[in-house]
């Protein structure tokens, strides 16, 4: 694996691969890497000639500077993980790299970028991601780029934007990877101390509460945002527990029909957590016949 720190290293090193046609995979990520992050390289691995792995801390997404501060950086473990899965080139530029001197331009998705973790994290946290991730869409040039869907709401914006400025990649999005016990991975949980861990459970128990009174008949909105609120009585604050449709993350009221997302955010302790489940009513066999 070749680690490559400048944007000049980094399109030379695929300039073999593309003269040659073969495809491109990008993972983006932050670090701090975790079974989440390696089911993504794993499926770029499984399905791509060349697979490409970036590794930067965004300030631009952080709206809280002591988040940045205290995001975790694990470089040196990250790139063994990344070697060992097979990864051929890990680009982990330098802040300047990215961001230089005189640098001024944001992309700002309008809509669904404003809802959910646009509102409580306020307009620059996915201005911050969509800037970014379209510089390195741009300076890679993938056939196609790995999502997980524990952002949901990232893969969302993310897609919209790749379709309103014609980029020419593919959003892949994968399913979300969790602990044992359901806790879905996150490179924040490492912050979170052992009675911290036990109460972030109520976040994946709300989904699965609600997937099972799903799976049994229930549609009715409000039921089942009040059966999810349930489980999260030990955390400390709840920013949003809703049901929104997963494309457009327009508000679902009244009863589901169709897919439905259930998305989650919840702080415990120091840290913020999000979750979230794609809801499937059961068909109805009155009306399916
Ligand atoms: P980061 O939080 O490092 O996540 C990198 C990728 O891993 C994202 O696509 C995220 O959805 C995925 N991921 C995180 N936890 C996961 C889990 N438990 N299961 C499956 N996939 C998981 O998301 C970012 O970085 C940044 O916003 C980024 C896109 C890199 C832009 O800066």
């Amino acid at each position: 694996m070749r680690t490559v720190r400048s944007i000049a290293e980094m399109r030379a090193s695929l300039r073999r691969a593309r003269s040659e046609g073969l495809s491109v995979a990008l993972v983006p990520t932050m670090g701090a890497f975790h079974a989440g992050h390696h089911s993504l390289m794993r499926a770029a691995r499984a399905n791509h000639d060349e697979v490409v792995v970036s590794l930067f801390v965004n300030p631009a997404q952080f709206d809280d500077p002591r988040d940045l501060d205290a995001y975790p950086r694990t470089v040196d473990h990250d790139a063994a993980d990344a070697a060992e899965l097979g990864v051929d080139v890990l680009f982990a530029p330098p802040v300047e790299e990215i961001y230089p001197p005189g640098f001024a331009t944001t992309i700002s998705v309008g809509g669904l970028a404003a809802v959910l973790e646009g509102a409580t994290r306020g307009p620059r946290h996915f201005a911050g991601v969509c800037t970014v991730v379209a510089k390195l869409l741009n300076i890679v040039q993938p056939d196609v780029a790995y999502f997980g869907q524990k952002d949901a709401q990232q893969v969302a914006v993310v897609e919209r934007m790749i379709r309103d400025l014609n980029i020419p990649a593919r959003l892949e999005a994968l399913p979300t990877v969790r602990e044992s016990d359901g806790l879905a991975m996150s490179s924040r949980n490492r912050r979170l101390d052992a009675g911290e861990r036990e109460r972030a459970l109520g976040l994946s128990r709300a989904l699965t509460v609600a997937e099972q009174l799903v799976g049994a008949g229930e549609t009715d909105v409000e039921r089942l945002r009040a059966a999810a609120q349930t489980q999260l009585a030990n955390v400390d604050a709840v920013d949003y527990v809703a049901l929104v449709d997963p494309t457009s993350f327009t508000p679902v009221s009244g009863a589901l029909g169709g897919p439905t997302l259930l998305a989650i955010a919840a702080s415990v302790g120091p840290v913020r957590l999000i979750d979230n489940v794609v809801l499937q009513p059961v068909p109805d066999p009155v009306a399916t016949g």
